[in-house]
This record gives structure tokens, sequence and C-alpha cells, in this order.
């Protein structure tokens, strides 16, 4: 294995993921006050990397929670009239819960999972005049599909009133995301996917728009009201004790990112891998799931074409040491009833490295 792994099985699932070991290094560092000047220090160094991280001159809150939390957020604090989900998988259908646990109301454009939203569907919708927001999945983890975020970008201009909010958790740090070219209102992502850290922290660039869609809100809640997340960002501080060690795991991982192997060839590296890995599948004699030309960088869904026993195949490489997905559970189930074959995934996402991942596939070629 190329880096320095830690870790019991390499985990090839689409989260967590491999974190470095300087990583979790960072994460034994000694407690600070989260008063203090040196706490303020740290974040305040954290926040410009955000930014290039995210291509953004907004500002980059965080959350020392899963992504989940700022799915909630946005919801919560962007939505008075109506949202408009788009669903194409697992996480497009979470979009929808949250809402409608939220109390919202909410409408759905629904495609078959494995399919693409495409822009005009949404520009059909928004016409109504109805929705304050629209939210939408850009990597849809469960089926290895990818957005068009770039036409969907280009449909959301025509209404600029209609608040963006992008689910990135599984993409972005894998995948190039202009924040602001693309004019997004939320773009949030969890730690522990391509990013490469220790679960247990969430990122989301937040525009003015949605501040002051915010601020027209009542019942926002408390814990994800972002106007509190904002007061306390701008003078370096969070409203509540964070996990001081995400941070510092943050403050070295950011480093690393930008400055050590760069923005461009760590996409280029998802990019790579994820070539490697649809080869290998042709190559296999398997398909890819994902509508063509839609498919992931960062976690490659396959479809079982040859009925392999997929829990055998979890167990044959767990003893060689490695952690094999058998596919998303909800996205199987469907495809069982439906009489259809099922599905599994291998994520290339995060640290891992070419060679990383070509001794996986090699090992997992003597079971499939
Ligand atoms: C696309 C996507 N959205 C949201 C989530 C939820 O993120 P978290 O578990 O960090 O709350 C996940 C988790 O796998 C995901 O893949």
């Amino acid at each position: 294995m190329s880096q320095i792994y830690m870790s019991g099985k390499k985990l090839f699932i689409p989260g967590p993921t491999e974190v470095r070991a300087e990583i979790l290094d960072e994460m034994s560092k000694p407690m600070i006050g989260h008063r203090t000047e040196e706490f303020g220090q740290l974040f305040g160094r954290i926040k410009p990397k955000l930014q290039q991280l995210f291509y953004t001159q907004n500002d980059c809150l965080i959350s020392t929670s899963s992504g989940s939390g700022f799915m909630e957020a946005s919801i919560r604090n962007c939505v008075s009239k109506k949202v408009l989900n788009c669903v194409c998988g697992a996480f497009g259908k979470k979009w929808h819960s949250i809402a409608l646990a939220c109390g919202k109301e909410a409408e759905k454009i629904d495609v078959e999972w494995g399919s693409a939203i495409k822009p005009e569907r949404i520009d059909e919708k928004l016409s109504s005049n109805e929705y304050d927001a629209v939210c939408i999945t850009h990597c849809e983890t469960s089926t290895g599909l990818l957005n068009p975020l770039k036409e969907i970008s280009e449909v959301m201009k025509k209404y600029p009133d209609v608040l963006f909010l992008v689910d990135a958790v599984s993409s972005l740090g894998g995948t190039k995301i202009e924040v602001d070219k693309l004019g997004i209102d939320i773009c949030l992502t969890s730690g522990q996917k391509a990013v490469a850290l220790p679960s247990g922290i969430a990122l989301a660039s937040v525009s003015q728009k949605a501040y002051d869609k915010a601020k027209t809100i009542k019942g926002r809640g408390y814990y994800f009201d972002l106007l509190e997340l904002k007061k306390s960002y701008d003078k370096n501080q969070t409203p509540y004790t964070p996990s001081i060690s995400h941070l510092y795991a943050l403050d070295r991982q950011t480093d690393y990112i930008l400055n050590e192997e760069g923005l461009e060839n760590r996409f280029n590296r998802h990019r790579q891998m994820a070539m490697m890995t649809r080869t290998w599948a042709k190559k296999r004699g398997m398909e890819m799931f994902p509508e063509a030309g839609y498919e992931s960088d960062t976690v490659s869904c396959i479809i079982n074409t040859k009925n392999i026993d997929l829990k055998a195949v979890k167990q044959k490489i767990g003893n060689k040491g490695y952690l094999f997905d058998t596919g998303y559970r909800k996205l199987n189930e469907k495809l069982n009833e439906d009489g259809k074959q099922t599905t599994f995934r291998i994520a290339h996402m995060g640290d891992i490295q070419e060679e990383d991942l070509a001794n996986y596939l090699n090992e997992l070629q003597n079971y499939i």
C-alpha cells in the first residue's frame, strides 16, 4: 500500500474512506479552549483554504456533525414556500425526507434510479414560480451517478430568486465544483468521503442570498441556524463547542490537498482511478449501472451481470484485508423486486492512490 495506512481492513467503500496516518496524528493533539486566541487562529487559518477548495468567496461554514446536519440546515433556513427535490437515488430521496420531517412543503422530480436529473425537468417545474429552493445531489452515492451540475446551473440562473442547494457529500474534494461560477447557494459535504478525514465533520459554503433568505424565515431551529453560525464564523468561532480534533485534522488536510497534492492533481487522480475501474469492469464483462456519460469519478456502481455471490466475495476479500461494498441495500432490494440484476460499488475517493486501487482490483478479480 502506498502512503501510510493504519486501519484494519482497507476501505474501498464509499465512506468513511482511508485516513492518512498524519491526519490521525493530528486528531490526538491536546485540547485547547475553544474560546481562546489559539482556537481563533486555527479557525481563521482554515477559512481561506476552504474557500479555495470550494472555489468560492462565500463563507465556508464548519460543523462537527455529519453532512446530514447541513442538509437539514439548508432546508430549515432556505425554504419558506416550497422546495423542489431532485430524486434519482437514495440521497435525493433523503433531501425529500428531510424537507418533510422539517414540516416544509416539498415536491419531487423522480427519475429512475441510475438516470441523471436533466435540466429541462427542473426548468419545467420552476416555471410555475411555486418554489423557493431546489435541492440536488451532485454525486448520487447509491448509484454512482454524477448529475450534470453545470447544465443545471444554467437553468438555475434563469430563476435568480430560487436557491440552489447542492449535496456534494461524495464528490467535493474528488471532483471540481466551482461554487461561484455555478451560482450554488449552499454546497455541502462530509469530511469522511473525498476529503479523507475521520467522520464527524461537515463543510458548507453559504451565499449571501442564502443568509438573506434565512433572515426572512422563522423556525430556523437552534443548532443549525445559519445566522448564528455566521455570527460566530465572522469572529473565527463556533457557537458551541466543536470537535477541536477534527479542526486540527482539517487544517492539516487542507494544506495537504491544496499545497502538497494540488487540486488539479487530485481531480485528475480521481478521474484516473474511475477510468481504471470502468476499464476493469468492462474487461470482466460487466456493465456500469449509471446512465452512460454520467458515471461518477469518486464511486463506481457496477451491475453484477455474472450473478456472483457478493456476500461471499465480501467474506473472501475481507480475509485479504479489504472491505468490499456489496452495493446500496435499498437499490439492490428495488432491483431484486423488479427482477433486475443487482449492483456492487467500488469507491475510489479520498487519499487512496492508483496503486492501491490497482492492488485491490487485482485481488478482487480472483473472486469476480
Ligand atoms: C450523497 C450523500 N448525501 C448525504 C449523505 C449523508 O451524509 P452523512 O452520513 O455525512 O450525514 C451521504 C452519505 O453517504 C451521501 O453519500
